[in-house]
């Protein structure tokens, strides 16, 4: 510093050091980005927001898709922490296994997690499953929408019959569910629904034509809704986009038909550990974040070329999604050749 100064005068001093402090913020920056598996505004919540284990214990959360992947481990997380439990899905024995887990991690009692087997494509019986969560816990506090199938298959050869269903059961489902357990929420001024959209929420991929548009269908649709409740400021709606996360959601897949199931889902190990999903998805909550972006490099880059530079999207889509196709073809996870080392779950 002091060789700088002798050498150049002040002005151009004072200059060469904010370059200095700007080239070195730029290099911190885009190291952290790399590095970075959500968007920065989740990632300032996780390190220096509210900790969900201060917000979230004692409230009841009512969580769809309960009985694996990211609703399993949503239910594992919020029991530790305390939170008392609703668990949906179809499989009841499956909800059963979950909430013996739940009782035996936490210190909750038989009667902090209430079993509540749940078809979201039965919209009729959805009045009077929200009416069992009251009678049994008097309140919900946070409803979250995760419930869901995905699709791998290529629009040419898919009945269109597998569109109606993803709509059905992705968004119709999940507007539904909403839909009776808002008013409560309306009622008393305060609440979170909170909602698993997807990266393909925002962007698209190939054999995924219908899944994401019914995942483009549940961001339109709580965006608006959000504007909407305005009025209410105690009420959350949120939007959850992960990217690849390890789960059965290749298993379950929809295919070109509706009664065709998945031939092989591929190694599921190299996506993002649900651990580390549902953690950031709980600190989103906590601290009242309308959308989340969680997704390992290259999926989080993916998300701000989508958002900011479309153009470049599309150029990039039409390189890596050959790649996708190519990939599900070969009996691989489609987004497997992104990924050189299998993480660890
Ligand atoms: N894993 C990922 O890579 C990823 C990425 C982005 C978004 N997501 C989203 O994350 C959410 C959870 O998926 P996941 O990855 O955890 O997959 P998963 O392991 O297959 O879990 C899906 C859950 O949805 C339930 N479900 C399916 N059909 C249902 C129906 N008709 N009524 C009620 N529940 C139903 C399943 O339970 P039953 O079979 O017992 O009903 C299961 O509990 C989905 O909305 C998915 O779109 C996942």
């Amino acid at each position: 510093m002091c060789l700088l100064h002798e050498l150049l005068p002040m002005d151009m001093t004072v200059g060469c050091i904010l370059l200095i402090v700007a080239a070195v913020c730029a290099v911190v920056q885009v190291l952290r980005f790399i590095f970075a598996d959500a968007d920065f505004t989740l990632l300032w919540a996780a390190s220096f927001g509210l900790k969900p284990e201060s917000t979230l214990r004692g409230r009841v959360v009512w969580i769809t898709g309960a009985s694996s992947g990211i609703g399993e481990e949503l239910a594992y997380q919020l029991a530790q922490i305390g939170a008392q439990l609703v668990l949906s899905a179809r499989r009841e024995n499956e909800l059963e296994r979950v909430k013996r887990e739940c009782l035996g991690r936490s210190r909750l009692h038989e009667e902090d997690i209430l079993v509540l087997p749940l078809d979201l494509l039965d919209r009729k019986s959805h009045e009077a499953k929200t009416a069992a969560v009251f009678q049994h816990f008097g309140k919900i506090d946070v409803l979250i929408n995760n419930g869901g199938r995905s699709q791998r298959s290529l629009c040419l050869e898919t009945d269109v019959e597998v569109y109606e269903a993803l709509m059905e059961l992705n968004f119709l489902g999940t507007v539904s569910i909403t839909k009776t357990v808002l008013p409560y929420m309306v009622k008393r001024g305060t609440g979170t629904v909170t909602s698993v959209s997807s990266v393909v929420g925002i962007a698209g991929a190939p054999l995924a034509t219908g899944y994401s548009a019914s995942k483009h269908a549940l961001q339109g649709f709580f965006n608006s809704l959000r504007v909407e409740l305005a009025e209410y400021p105690g009420i959350t709606i949120s939007t959850i986009l992960p990217g690849p996360v390890q789960s059965q959601i290749v298993q379950n897949a929809f295919t070109e038909s509706l009664h065709k199931s998945v031939w092989q889902a591929g190694d599921q190990q190299h996506k993002m550990a649900t651990s580390r999903c549902v953690r950031l998805i709980l600190c989103g909550l906590a601290n009242r974040v309308k959308e989340m972006w969680i997704g390992q490099q290259p999926f989080l880059l993916f998300f701000y070329v989508w958002q900011y530079t479309p153009t470049l999207a599309w150029f990039m889509t039409g390189i890596l999604g050959k790649k996708r196709i190519q990939n599900f073809k070969a009996g691989l996870d489609a987004d497997s050749a992104y990924f050189t080392k299998p993480k660890a779950p």
